[in-house]
């Protein structure tokens, strides 16, 4: 989950390429490199570390070109130092490649390579594939075909390379001896190609390309853009010419600016309450009410093929869209009454659950990237395609990105239009995601009359109300817990505890406190404490204790009262009206119905683990060791 990009146009390429790199730092930050052509040459640089430090590196030096590669890496083969940053280039230096993904078979690539005499000096999988290019370049030029005066031969090169790798790639390959062109393809990891006037960008993701056009095309796997001055060509692995339609974004340069904000976090903390709404206003049927049941309250247009006999789903996702896929679990099984199983991805791919007729295969993914969930979802519907008589695939998305990779693999998504996402812990994607079960649940409740139409309207109504009571806490609470979260700057261990509809958002406020603050966080159903994690407790360890009014909110308030006995200092999310003596602090919750309390039970968490990350100075929208897309195992 690296972040590539390319330039080839009329203007000086280097700070378009380090702009471009700015807007994918989020996709990982180990090292950063560029290479440009310059005067027949190529000039490659790089740096360890944060692009500032490249752009350091690139003060006062000359790089008179109009065509060049950049990279932002996410190490995976090889440490975090310069040597392993791409480009990487072959022992000529007169090919350079960037690449995302990795390079499965490399070592006996490279044991080849090396046996025909090439030298490398990286640990990374990436550097055999400027070797590889280049063997094939030398071989043409060997076989008399006309060396670097035919021009077919750098794409040749790059074609058959392509067919040598195994994994999941993209990358973007410059070569000194064809100083006008770039080459991209894609296998399985995401580029997109821009469309200027006389200038032509390549870029893993769009908020890269945004700034520059709207024009946009989406490689496919198995495919091959030449970026000429003049044009881009598309080919497919075989050297096919192809012809493809760009497509119009319709992106604001603006959404990937910070404005007043000082993270990316903080700003999409408080753009949730919009996101809710377009949620609303997009997936809510306006015509219906609990009268006129004709219609559904839901405007998700999903296939009834979907839904045929519908007797099971089975969910895959990972990290935070776990969390919410977990949340999805409760409303379809509490509101529509279907059984429910949720699969991380990681390892519902090498342990699959026995087939059963009548499955609804939903795979849940903000980015749309994420290589486990999108090969989870891709063997379960070979497992279907195998047995086409017993069983038929039917396969749901739930995406914040329509033109990504699952987009390709399923028969219908939900969009959960909450905007890009820059800050690498989810926040308001994972709301539009728990946004999107109400609706999926709602939707089936209706088609299978399992809940009143009185019932419907009363939850719709509720989901109606909730932007603004998150407004009205994130307005009261945002420097409330500023000041609350100072206490924790020494704190080594927090757990956070849960039950029922309530249980995934201990383990989502979990999360967000490890992954940013790097404070170690567990959440727990808060019935299973006493079974082992209560000997954790003491006073130095602070429970955060979710206690809603509902089924469970008794059973909430006494775990916290044995947790208290044991020291620890119990902080409450909870509504204002809860006996304060139970909770040495409160972060209050409007009492809403229980059922939709998760929408903002989570906001004091997110804020909890912002300020508490922000107050140690740490990097809140670019965690160490992590990256917003994982498109690799
Ligand atoms: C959450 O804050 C993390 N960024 C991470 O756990 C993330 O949720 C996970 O990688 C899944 O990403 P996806 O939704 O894009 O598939």
């Amino acid at each position: 989950m690296c972040g590539i990009v390319g330039y080839i146009g009329t203007q000086s390429a280097t700070e378009i390429l380090l702009s471009g790199l700015e807007k994918l730092e989020y996709r990982g930050y180990d090292s950063a490199g560029l290479a440009a052509v310059c005067n027949g040459q190529i000039k490659s640089v790089r740096a360890k570390g944060k692009l500032h430090n490249l752009r350091e590196k690139l003060v006062g030096m000359e790089m008179p070109a109009n065509i060049g590669i950049g990279h932002t890496r996410w190490a995976t083969h090889g440490k975090p130092e310069e040597y392993n940053a791409h480009p990487h280039t072959d022992d000529t230096g007169r090919v350079a490649v960037v690449q995302n993904g990795i390079v499965e078979n490399y070592r006996e690539l490279r044991k080849d390579l090396e046996s025909r005499g090439h030298k490398f000096v990286s640990e990374t999988d990436t550097e055999v594939i400027p070797h590889l290019i280049a063997e094939f370049l030398s071989n043409f030029a060997g076989n008399g075909k006309g060396g670097t005066g035919n021009r077919e031969n750098f794409l040749e090169a790059v074609r058959q390379t392509v067919n040598k790798l195994d994994g999941a790639f993209a990358i973007a390959v410059v070569c000194a001896d064809y100083p006008n062109e770039i080459l991209v393809a894609r296998q399985q990891a995401p580029i997109s190609i821009g469309l200027g006037q006389g200038e032509f960008f390549c870029a893993s993701d769009t908020p890269a390309l945004v700034s520059h056009t709207q024009v946009v095309l989406s490689l496919e796997n198995g495919e091959i853009a030449r970026l000429t001055p003049l044009g881009v060509e598309i080919y497919n692995f075989e050297g096919d010419r192809l012809n493809k339609m760009p497509r119009i974004l319709n992106w604001s340069p603006t959404l990937v600016e910070k404005h007043i904000f000082k993270h990316f976090m903080l700003k999409e903390i408080h753009e949730q309450p919009n996101v809710v709404r377009s949620c609303l206003e997009a997936y809510i049927n306006s015509d219906w009410d609990a009268m006129n049941s004709l219609v559904s309250p839901t405007n998700l247009k999903l296939s009834s093929s979907l839904y045929k006999n519908l007797e099971q789903v089975e969910i895959f996702a990972c990290g935070t869209s776990w969390h919410a896929s977990l949340i999805g679990k409760y409303l379809l099984e509490q509101l529509a009454g279907i059984s429910t199983t949720v699969n991380y991805a990681s390892e519902a791919r090498y342990a699959p659950s026995p087939l059963r007729k009548n499955t609804l295969l939903i795979g849940v993914t903000q980015s749309g990237e994420t290589a486990d969930t999108l090969a989870a979802l891709a063997m379960e519907h070979q497992r279907r395609l195998d047995k086409p008589a017993e069983f038929e695939s039917r396969l749901l998305g739930i995406t914040n990105r329509a033109e990504s990779s699952i987009a390709n693999l399923v028969n219908q998504i939900i969009d959960i239009r909450a905007g890009v996402e820059i800050g690498v812990a989810a926040t308001k994607t994972f709301v539009a995601q728990v946004m999107a079960f109400y609706f999926l649940a709602i939707d089936l409740a209706w088609q299978r009359k399992y809940l009143s139409g009185e019932r419907i309207a009363e939850i719709i109504n509720g989901l109606q109300k909730i932007p603004a009571q998150m407004e009205q806490m994130l307005e009261a609470q945002d420097s409330q817990i500023e000041d609350f979260a100072h206490q924790f700057n020494d704190t080594q261990d927090f757990i956070f505890v849960g039950r029922g509809i309530n249980y995934p958002i201990a383990l989502e406020g979990a999360l967000k406190l490890k992954e940013i603050s790097y404070i170690h966080a567990e959440g727990y159903p808060a019935g299973e404490m006493k079974h082992g994690p209560i000997a954790l407790l003491d006073d130095k360890v602070p429970v955060v204790a979710i206690a809603m009014p509902g089924l469970v909110y008794e059973k909430v308030l006494s775990n916290a009262q044995e947790a208290k006995a044991r020291d620890a200092q119990l902080i409450g999310v909870t509504p204002e009206s809860t006996e304060a003596d139970v909770f040495d602090s409160v972060l209050a919750v409007p009492a809403v119905d229980e059922l939709l309390s998760p929408m903002l039970t989570v906001i004091p968490l997110q804020l909890l683990a912002y300020h508490i990350a922000a107050h140690r100075g740490l990097d809140v929208d670019q965690p160490r060791n992590l990256a917003k897309s994982v498109t690799v195992e």
